[in-house]
């Protein structure tokens, strides 16, 4: 088992496969893109596989697919498949906004994929355009209803939650009644916006702490009829290796959950490192400190490769201590 010099049992490993994105969600990606890395100065997949097999032999057992977004990246159903079939590897699961899920959810649960969790933040047509810069709000819907079809259990769905947006946030919790859909709202946190984002003016204060939230919701929910919300203890959570804390609603099908990254920072159960698609190990998402594992695995052995991920595992912080804004966006580093 891998432990960090925290005693944390770290066996969680977030890839981000790409940082491209067939939308431009205005916190997360400027609209003419980043400067997109040329292809060579990604990791092949056949890189990220040997990572996996090497991870695994230090006892990491969770894989999670994160981007830009994943499903853009060519050959993503054949490294998922890879992945599952790497002795020591319990589960893979993938980050995405959706909207490819129509045509590739039966071949990625073929491939081995465990879940998904689904990228929506609001559920106003036209406000989902703005947010996204393009996209159509009807495709992240059919995204969700064929990871459902397909039997993906469980489906989340994931939220940033911005003051300003005045996202409807009971009709979000409404998901969760008739369909196993599990919610998740997740305080904005102002990471990368002094790197080229366009300058939102999105800030801390724009962060609604979970706690006022999940007040929020439970007074609209009572006004509404749907009784308060009910907390879940660990046997009744949704499958997950995050940190969100999972309520229900008496007779709903699925849950609600809150990510509090900023306001109730959950870093003494940190579980993860962090690997961007060009092959950099990031021991913290909030931090800029990362190693070199693209170097090693271009000209090294596996030895060379395993003591990179090591030097990462030792360096992991105990805990982000505020510090917010880094020199990457969101989508360079997967969330
Ligand atoms: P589950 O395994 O389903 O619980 O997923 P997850 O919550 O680990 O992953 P997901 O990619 O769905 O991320 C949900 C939110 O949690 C995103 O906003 C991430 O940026 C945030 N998040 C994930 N890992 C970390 C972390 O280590 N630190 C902080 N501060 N936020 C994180
Ligand atoms: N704060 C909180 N969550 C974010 N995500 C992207 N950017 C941020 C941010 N600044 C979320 C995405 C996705 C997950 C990987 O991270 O919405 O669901
Ligand atoms: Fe771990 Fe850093 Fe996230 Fe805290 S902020 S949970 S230390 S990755």
């Amino acid at each position: 088992m891998a432990y960090d010099s925290h005693a944390r049992n770290i066996d969680y490993l977030r890839i981000s496969v790409t940082d491209r994105c067939n939308l431009r969600c205005l916190y997360c990606m400027p609209e003419e893109g980043v400067a997109w890395k040329p292809h060579e100065a990604m990791l092949s997949l056949e890189e990220i596989a040997r990572v996996v097999r090497i991870a695994a032999g230090e006892g990491f057992k969770r894989i999670r697919l994160t981007g830009g977004e994943p499903l853009v990246r060519r050959g993503i159903v054949n490294l998922v498949r890879d992945i599952i079939a790497t002795p020591g590897i319990e589960s893979v699961a993938m980050t995405t906004n959706g909207i490819l899920l129509p045509e590739m959810a039966a071949s990625l649960q073929a491939a081995g994929l465990s879940r998904v969790n689904i990228s929506l933040d609001t559920l106003d047509p036209a406000q989902f355009t703005q947010i996204t810069r393009w996209g159509a709000i009807e495709d992240v819907y059919a995204g969700i209803n064929s990871a459902l079809e397909t039997g993906f259990n469980p489906v989340k769905i994931n939220a940033v939650v911005v003051r300003s947006l005045h996202q409807d946030l009971l009709a979000f919790a409404r998901l969760s009644l008739d369909r196993p859909l599990h919610v998740r709202f997740i305080e904005y946190m102002p990471v990368g916006e002094s790197c080229g984002g366009e300058g939102l003016g999105w800030t801390e204060a724009d962060t609604i702490p979970n706690e006022e939230l999940i007040s929020l919701i439970d007074a609209q929910a009572t006004a509404a009829g749907l009784g308060p919300l009910i907390a879940l203890n660990a046997s009744e959570k949704p499958t997950g290796w995050g940190p969100a804390r999972y309520y229900h609603f008496a007779g709903a099908q699925g849950t609600v959950g809150f990510i509090s990254a900023l306001s109730r920072h959950f870093c003494e159960e940190c579980n993860r490192l962090r690997l961007t698609a060009e092959g950099q190990l990031r021991p913290c998402l909030f931090s800029d400190l990362e190693y070199d594992l693209r170097g090693a695995l271009h000209n090294g052995t596996d030895e060379a490769v395993r003591a990179v991920l090591r030097e990462a595992l030792s360096s992991k912080p105990d805990e982000h201590h505020h510090q917010v804004g880094t020199e990457r966006l969101m989508s360079q580093i997967g969330g």
